[in-house]
């Protein structure tokens, strides 16, 4: 082009790919409202003497064995258990090949009661030191009684260490929950990240609430004995039943399923983080105070600061409540943790935020409201690619069964809706992408119905900067280092 410099050669270049690549934030494809009507199945819960909760043969046969990540980087597990006729010990035996038990480690014994029901000795014991990426046998409880499972440990932490996630929310215990327990178990999946509402054991009544947590672990107890499950609770964890005398929230929760919350320096078991294999999981308290200065804002900001993308490329953040929530059910209800928290999961550049309580499957484009103040407009939420997906799984088929209700028109923020029951994988390939599937449960049948690429927020977005970089230099016959 006669007459134009090199310069203004580059200045056309930086104006055209800054107007595509703000029409293609703009351009927000139209959200996807699900034609599929899931059939009425009776959400009701599996009767006490199905075969699903048997209770292990035997006297003080340990029961309702679960595992959860026990330190901060994957080289620990907490493995918990229940015995009912005497406390029995709190040891684990452990080794590397089946049947040969090198190790032994001891934990505590805790009990609670809730009204005049009585739990079982439940018993805590942190295995650590272990070897990564290695497959772990171990037996609980005594002679005849003594039952045997075993676990993988994850790869060291690492950027580009492959590992898949199940996310599961508000389970319960219905035969619908059952069916999500199948399929989830079915897709090879390697740990658990769950959104809260475990067991729904808050909906009945005096004994029968402690009844319906031990029959719930030995419900979940097929996949929880051998794969950690990242805990986090729910409102039906919360248990504040003044009828009965019982005020003390999440008794029943924080006696049964502990959590790793010390190795990340919180000062609670409700708010964590884990890093495990290429991922940092952040897990947060809707119901444990987060305003500015509360322990959970003040450690989730310093948490934050802790991540390191070169080690942990995926930050991965788990919540009960959903910010963003199209449907009639729990509309607004995570407004308050948005405007505490939404600008640092747009400043970190979280890259996806798990959560459930809605019983129905939802997905949102990548959107803010961070420009939001009470005083001036911008009311709405805007595309920004610097966000993370929000995606609600609180489908997991508990006793209340599904929330059928979507707001209409669907609003521009909301990709993907339906009202079924099912659960959800992660599977992180390398530290650029990772594969996302949602698997709807068809009437007990699982049929994947909504998946995607996501692209990691930290790593992509540093290879489009140095793509565009390089594209630049060379316009100005220079090289990019
Ligand atoms: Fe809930």
């Amino acid at each position: 082009m006669p007459g134009v410099t090199k310069m203004q050669c580059l200045l056309f270049q930086l104006i055209l790919t800054s107007f595509v690549l703000l029409d293609s934030v703009n351009n927000v494809n139209a959200g996807i409202t699900s034609s599929f009507i899931r059939k009425e199945f009776p959400a009701v819960d599996i009767p006490l003497d199905h075969e699903v909760f048997a209770v292990p043969r035997g006297h003080n046969a340990p029961q309702q064995v679960h595992i959860t990540q026990g330190n901060y980087d994957g080289n620990a597990v907490i493995i918990s258990w229940v015995t009912f006729d005497e406390p029995g010990f709190s040891k684990v035996q452990y080794g590397t090949s089946d049947k040969n038990y090198e190790f032994t480690a001891e934990g505590r014994m805790t009990n609670y009661t809730f009204y005049q029901y009585s739990s079982g000795y439940i018993h805590h014991v942190l295995v650590d030191g272990l070897k990564y990426d290695t497959k772990y046998y171990y037996k609980i409880g005594n002679g005849e009684s003594a039952r045997e499972f075993w676990f993988q440990t994850p790869p060291m932490i690492g950027p580009d260490v492959p590992y898949k996630f199940g996310i599961i929310g508000d389970l319960g215990q219905t035969y619908n929950s059952l069916s999500t327990l199948e399929h989830y178990m079915e897709s090879g999946a390697q740990s658990v990240l769950f959104l809260g509402d475990l067991s729904y054991a808050d909906r009945y009544k005096y004994n029968d609430v402690g009844i319906r947590w031990d029959s719930w672990g030995r419900f979940v107890e097929r996949s929880t004995a051998y794969q950690p499950w990242i805990w986090n609770a729910g409102n039906h964890e919360i248990e504040y039943m003044p009828y009965m005398n019982e005020v003390v929230p999440f008794k029943s929760y924080l006696h049964r399923y502990p959590t790793p919350y010390l190795a990340s320096k919180s000062s609670s078991p409700m708010w964590y983080a884990i890093r495990r294999a290429s991922a940092h999981i952040i897990v947060l308290s809707s119901y444990s105070p987060f305003v500015k200065y509360t322990p959970q804002y003040l450690w989730l900001k310093e948490e934050l600061e802790n991540v390191d993308r070169k080690k942990t490329p995926w930050l991965i953040v788990l919540m009960h409540v959903p910010i963003y929530n199209t449907n009639e059910a729990h509309f607004m209800e995570g407004e308050s943790m948005r405007s505490v928290f939404e600008e640092w999961f747009i400043h970190h550049k979280v890259d996806v935020i798990f959560a459930g309580h809605v019983h129905a499957y939802e997905r949102s484009h990548r959107i803010s409201n961070i420009m939001y103040n009470v005083s001036s407009g911008e009311r709405y939420p805007v595309p920004d690619e610097s966000a993370p997906v929000y995606i609600t799984v609180g489908d997991g088929g508990n006793q209340e069964g599904l929330a059928g209700r979507f707001r209409d028109p669907q609003p521009d923020y909301s990709a993907f809706r339906e009202a079924s029951y099912g659960h959800s994988t992660l599977e992180i390939m390398n530290r650029t992408h990772a594969l996302y599937h949602w698997n709807r449960n068809d009437e007990g049948k699982k049929v994947p119905t909504d998946s995607f690429v996501l692209h990691n927020q930290y790593w992509s977005s540093n290879v489009r900067e140095r793509t565009l970089m390089k594209h630049n230099l060379s316009v100005l016959g220079r090289t990019a280092s």
